[in-house]
């Protein structure tokens, strides 16, 4: 099984747009036995709560379920859980680098870093722009790139 994590900063706007998006592609892929999803914040205001209204209209309006989310805080033990931990900009990096040292087993990168010249290397915070299309556009696509990514090195095609 290879475990992917998304973080954003509060898992209430970003990551669980991503998670939800991911999973409907390893859905569409019939790949759900061999990738699991999850998503979790490096803070813990939202801890416990559904995803945003921005993050939750954006799904709704493309079909993706994001049923049984909710908002949990990052873990020292995930580093031990998952392949892949996958962050929305720079500041979730940092603060990863705080929550447990780097461990070369584990992929540690911005979603955005899956993609060839990509317009922004950070995916903005849509709870401060309130810019919830364009955040779906840029999850949307590095995700796809991710998974591409991730067919590839583990011979999943
Ligand atoms: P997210 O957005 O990291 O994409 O979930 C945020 C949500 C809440 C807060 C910050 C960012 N907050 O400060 O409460």
């Amino acid at each position: 099984m290879i475990r992917v994590l998304f973080v954003c900063l509060g898992n209430i706007c970003r990551s669980p747009m991503a998670e939800a998006i991911f999973r409907d592609l390893v859905k569409k892929e019939n790949l759900p036995d061999k990738i699991e999803v999850d998503s979790g914040g490096t803070g813990d205001w939202h801890v416990g709560s559904v995803p945003h209204e921005g993050t939750r209209s954006m799904l709704d309006q493309e079909n993706i379920s994001y049923e049984g989310l909710l908002a949990r805080q990052v873990e020292e033990n995930d580093w031990d859980e998952f392949d892949y931990i996958i962050a929305m900009d720079e500041q979730n990096i940092q603060n990863l680098g705080n929550i447990r040292k780097e461990d070369d087993s584990i992929v540690v990168a911005k979603l955005m870093d899956f993609v060839e010249n990509p317009e922004v290397a950070d995916i903005p915070d849509p709870y401060f722009t309130g810019n919830f299309d364009y955040t779906y556009q840029l999850v949307s696509a590095g995700c796809t790139h991710l998974l591409n990514h991730i067919k590839s090195k583990h011979d999943l095609n």
